[in-house]
């Protein structure tokens, strides 16, 4: 059953967003979807949980913000390189390249998931891939890069977590898609050459220039705190200072076999865990700062075309199992996005618009679904009361107040916008609003409160899954790549901030990390 819309009739009419290919049934079909894509941009909770983006945004990072960069080097980067928002996220690299990383004594048992033992996947990754050609420049040593933005950064946004290197679909976006499958994964057997990385990090310049006209200055993605990759360092950052970090972090903390030294985790003046992982869990609930606009007017999202993107009863979406015309359709309207849209220009926010929707009946429909309600009265009575404000007792007309309820937090000026965005927010907000209403009138507990409990299925807020008090030297502990187990994605945990990973579990990544 989809309830009826009477401002946004479901009709094939192509949306304006996407040059005429994407379509209002696909939308409306996936709008509990894509009313997470909004919800959970530039989030790293809703990201994590929801880690296979298929989205792409422009956005901008304006000018003065501070970015980091970690490395062997104390010289100014010139070119293309990785950039962090978090300084802690660089400190990972900032250190020298050693050969291949140790082997941790815990390979092949599924990961000990400690925070400090995972570093290590991250690190050998990348970043420090210039080593190969410089390792005599510099000896043993990692250098922290604090850089601002010379102007404001245009940068395309690939969504979900989108830098962790998994074979969960999380790289999907990329490089079925945005990449068509060119990625040598065959890199990744040589010395210091990270897994596709620095090829995803050309190809992604060379798009720029040749595809998108050079209107965007790089990418933006997510794995343990955002990151961009940045196509010319030296045109668009001034270098604000170059440190070198504590020769703890040179990797003396380590013995050949990737245990920790003396000192613990990190070690003293070490890279301090603890500050890693609550910087990371900081950014939850948005980079912050006003450090990244979105545009949720002018997006595009492979939810938005009429294709089934959970093959064979996938949890997350994915993208390689699509046809390369299908593929090819969506990288065309990314394209024609990037050059029809100033990632500048103002749009709406509809990620505000969500907030206010999430933020206002998240614990309501956790509440109405709960043992805490005992008899059909208790509900409706309950429900009644959140529909006042939409109830005209003159007359009682339940499709008229469901549709007032779901116009109440898009602005009246919006109200027949039929872009992605609007079409997407006001089918989830009918759907809250007439499932309440017909749970109100049912006669049964236990039918009532299954409408609610499959209202929560089909709309799957991250929020539900938050941790509840939380004490001062707690993190709630979700899975992010490589760190995690699959008890911590089901029921992610109030954990000690210095070791948030370290209560064993089997990964929920995977034996090991994609190549
Ligand atoms: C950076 O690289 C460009 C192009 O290779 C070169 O023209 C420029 O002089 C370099 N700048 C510095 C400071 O090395
Ligand atoms: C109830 O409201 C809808 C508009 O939402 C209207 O089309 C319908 O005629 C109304 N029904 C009655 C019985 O007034």
């Amino acid at each position: 059953m989809r309830p009826h819309t009477t401002l946004f009739t479901a009709c094939s009419l192509a949306l304006s967003a996407a040059a005429g290919t994407t379509s209002v049934d696909a939308t409306t079909k996936n709008a509990n979807h894509i009313f997470n894509v909004i919800h959970d941009s530039m989030r790293q909770w809703g990201s994590s949980l929801h880690h296979n983006g298929v989205s792409f945004f422009l956005a901008v990072v304006p000018a003065g913000t501070q970015l980091y960069h970690g490395t062997s080097l104390s010289t100014p980067v010139n070119g293309t390189e990785w950039l962090a928002f978090e300084p802690e996220h660089s400190l990972v690299f900032a250190r020298p390249h050693r050969g291949p990383p140790p082997r941790r004594p815990d390979e092949g048992e599924g990961g000990d998931g400690s925070w400090e033992g995972r570093h290590e996947d991250l690190r050998r990754d990348r970043h420090d891939r210039r080593d190969d050609q410089s390792s005599k420049d510099e000896d043993a040593k990692g250098y922290l890069h604090t850089y601002a933005a010379a102007k404001h950064l245009r940068l395309l946004y690939i969504d979900g977590m989108s830098a962790a290197k998994t074979d969960k679909g999380t790289l999907d976006s990329q490089d079925a898609l945005l990449f068509d499958n060119t990625i040598d994964m065959n890199q990744a057997g040589k010395p210091g050459g990270p897994p596709g990385e620095r090829e995803r990090a050309i190809r992604a310049c060379e798009m720029a220039q040749d595809d998108f006209a050079g209107r965007i200055d790089g990418i933006l993605r997510m794995e343990a705190g955002f990151e961009i990759i940045l196509c010319d360092f030296e045109r668009d950052l001034v270098n604000v200072e170059i440190v070198e970090v504590a020769s703890h972090e040179s990797g003396n903390d380590r013995d050949g076999n990737g245990r920790k030294g003396p000192g613990g985790p990190g070690g003293p003046g070490g890279p301090d865990s603890s500050g890693w992982a609550r910087a990371v869990a900081s950014r939850y609930t948005g980079i912050g700062g006003g450090r990244v606009n979105l545009n949720y007017e002018h997006f595009v999202t492979a939810f938005s075309y009429d294709l089934d993107l959970f093959p064979e009863g996938s949890v997350h979406p994915r993208l390689n199992h699509l046809d390369q015309s299908d593929l090819q359709r969506i990288r065309k309207d990314i394209t024609s996005t990037l050059l029809t849209h100033d990632p500048r220009e103002f749009s709406w926010n509809w990620q505000a618009t969500t907030d206010m929707i999430v933020l206002r009946y998240s614990d309501e429909l956790s509440y109405l679904s709960s043992d805490k309600i005992e008899t059909t009265e208790q509900l409706s009575k309950h429900i009644n009361k959140l529909m006042a404000p939409f109830t005209d007792f003159r007359e009682r007309n339940a499709s008229a107040e469901a549709d007032k309820c779901s116009s109440q937090f898009i602005p009246h000026t919006l109200k027949d916008v039929r872009d992605i965005a609007a079409l997407a927010v006001h089918e989830v907000a009918h759907r809250v609003c007439s499932t309440l209403i017909e749970a109100a009138a049912e006669q049964d507990l236990v039918s009532a409160q299954k409408g609610i409990k499959s209202l929560m299925a089909y709309l799957d807020w991250t929020t539900w899954k938050e941790c509840r008090g939380c004490q001062d030297n707690e993190i709630c502990a979700v899975p992010i790549w490589p760190m995690g187990s699959i008890e911590d994605y089901e029921q992610p945990q109030c954990r000690d901030a210095s070791n948030p990973y370290g209560n064993g579990g089997e990964s929920y990544w995977g034996r090991e990390p994609r190549h």
